[in-house]
């Protein structure tokens, strides 16, 4: 009977794990990076109601350590979060340098506690090769382990006891198949018997084109900024990772763009730097409402209403596509025309109080309504979204939202051209965004609320206690 009391406070306690949002966050790029910077990111991430940045560190990159220790004091004075995500993918790492650098940073304040185990997140990326390491690691620091292994499915890794979650990096889909979450679900069901937490990855565009790396690919982008949030939303996973916070050379950076922060392109032999007069900042529009959805399952609330708008600043057919494809051979996947996937639109996401309309108008032509795609059920309060086919058109492009002939919002966005100034396309989006007031909201929310992160892990320290307690007794007995 004790049993099924201690299992059924087990359950509790799963039901409980506080749900957060990380961002993943490449230390690489950060090498010129002074406090100034890091105060900068960690309080637009802050805004974003982001709760932690998954730091992805290599083993041996430059001033790794002044990096880290700059990362960890400002985390910690702004009541932020960080953790450690391994690179194995560039070399490895050393079994006794995850122990230096664990021991070195799981035990600072700012460092982001998984639950309910209450012990240190540490993740990957890929280093299946040295599972190994881990038994020996876990020996020597406390740890709990949500790798991404994408080499081996879920059912194969989700049953081993040296790992205490799972993540993923199936965040785009094939080609110009819609997204799905057939994948999520797959980590889901194999990790759910174990009671052990899944990392959903979520990720807004991909385009990368680096000599270096053998890497020139497009996957989708388009709607699914919009399509993904609603998925978590919908599947409520204990953890979500926003993919990335600044990796620039896969233009799926969600972060601000600092001077000094993009030689990753020279480094890679990329042919253009295709992230310069490329901002991301609007994607983060929409995050405190959608994360609060998310945590709250369907409660998010409408603060300020404003528009977010993105597309390619040339059509598919205007420049050279050069060697770039849809899908990637080194992925194992069949590859076609990158314009196949990515699609000659521009797209829109607002959100309102209650339903409005949307006009957009490209090159001073029509300024035609455009019908939402979707849009909150009932027609209220929530995330409203939509895209229109460019049609050749070239020029500026001007968004509108309106109520009842009562402006709303407007974003003034870049403009369309057919122009190539480097002979190749550039695949990566620009994003603009405005609130009621005219503002862009991204780095204007500075809201210092108490994370539901934080909420929900005390509720389970709680929890937690109340089971000692029981368990106690029961070796008592
Ligand atoms: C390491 O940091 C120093 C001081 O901030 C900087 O001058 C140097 O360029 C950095 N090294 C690399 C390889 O980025
Ligand atoms: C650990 O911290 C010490 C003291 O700050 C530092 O000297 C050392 O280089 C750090 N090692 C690692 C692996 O971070
Ligand atoms: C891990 O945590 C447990 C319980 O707090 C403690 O007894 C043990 O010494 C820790 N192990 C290491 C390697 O720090
Ligand atoms: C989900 O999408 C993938 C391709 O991205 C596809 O292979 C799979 O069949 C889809 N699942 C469902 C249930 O449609
Ligand atoms: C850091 O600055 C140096 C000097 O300007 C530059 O060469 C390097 O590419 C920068 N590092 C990054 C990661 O942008
Ligand atoms: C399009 O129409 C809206 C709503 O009537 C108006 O506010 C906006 O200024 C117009 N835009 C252009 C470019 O004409
Ligand atoms: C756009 O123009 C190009 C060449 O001028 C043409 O090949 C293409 O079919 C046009 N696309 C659309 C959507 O009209
Ligand atoms: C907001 O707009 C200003 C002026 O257009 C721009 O300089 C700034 O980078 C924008 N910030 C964000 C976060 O979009
Ligand atoms: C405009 O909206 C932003 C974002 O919500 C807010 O921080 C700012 O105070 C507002 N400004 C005015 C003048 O209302």
């Amino acid at each position: 009977m004790l049993s099924v009391l201690c299992l059924c406070l087990l359950g509790l306690v799963y039901q409980t794990q506080a749900k957060a949002v990380f961002a993943h966050f490449m230390v690489a790029n950060s090498a010129n990076f002074t406090r100034k910077h890091w105060e900068a990111d960690i309080g637009a991430a802050k805004a974003a109601h982001i709760d932690a940045f998954a730091l992805n560190t290599g083993y041996g990159g430059a001033n790794t350590t002044k990096l880290l220790n700059d990362a960890f004091s400002v985390a910690g004075s702004l009541d932020f979060k960080l953790f450690l995500s391994l690179d194995y993918s560039a070399g490895g790492w050393p079994e006794d340098q995850v122990v230096a650098y664990l021991k070195n940073y799981t035990t600072h304040p700012a460092y982001f506690k998984d639950t309910p185990t209450n012990e240190p997140l540490v993740s990957t990326f890929e280093g299946y090769q040295s599972m190994g390491d881990w038994n020996n690691i876990k020996r020597k620091v406390n740890v709990s382990l949500i790798p991404d292994w994408s080499t081996k499915s879920p059912q194969e890794l989700a049953n081993n006891g040296v790992v205490d979650g799972l993540m993923s990096w199936d965040a785009w889909p094939w080609g110009n198949q819609p997204m799905n979450t057939t994948s999520d679900e797959d980590y889901l069901t194999a990790l759910k018997p174990h009671n052990k937490p899944y990392i959903m990855p979520v990720s807004p565009w991909f385009y990368t084109d680096m000599v270096r790396y053998d890497k020139n690919w497009v996957w989708q982008g388009d709607d699914l900024w919009y399509e993904r949030w609603q998925q978590v939303v919908q599947l409520q996973p204990e953890f979500v990772e926003i993919i990335t916070w600044n990796d620039f050379g896969e233009s799926h950076y969600i972060g601000p763009i600092h001077e000094n922060e993009l030689g990753i392109f020279e480094y890679g032999g990329s042919p253009f730097n295709y992230a310069e007069g490329f901002p991301h900042d609007g994607w983060r529009m929409f995050l405190p409402y959608v994360v609060e959805e998310y945590k709250s399952a369907g409660s998010g609330v409408v603060d300020d209403e404003g528009v977010v708008v993105w597309y390619r600043l040339t059509p598919g057919s205007a420049c050279p596509a050069g060697q770039t494809t849809g899908n990637a051979e080194s992925q194992g996947q069949d590859t076609m025309a990158p314009g196949k996937v990515l699609t000659d639109r521009v797209f829109f996401s607002a959100l309102l109080d209650s339903q409005a309309e949307v006009r957009v108008s490209i090159g001073g032509g029509a300024n035609d309504t455009v019908q939402w795609s979707d849009s909150p059920k009932g027609g209220g309060k929530g995330l409203y979204h939509g895209n229109v086919e460019m049609d050749n058109r070239t020029g500026e492009v001007v968004v509108t939202v309106s109520r009842s002939g009562k402006f709303v919002a407007q974003v003034l966005g870049e403009k369309i051209t057919k122009d190539c100034p480097h002979k190749l396309t550039n695949w990566n989006a620009w994003v603009g965004s405005a609130t009621t007031n005219g503002s862009n909201a991204s780095t204007s929310r500075a809201s210092l609320d108490e994370s539901g992160a934080a909420m929900g892990s005390r509720v389970l320290t709680v929890l937690m206690q109340m089971m000692v307690v029981v368990w106690v007794g029961w070796f008592a007995v």
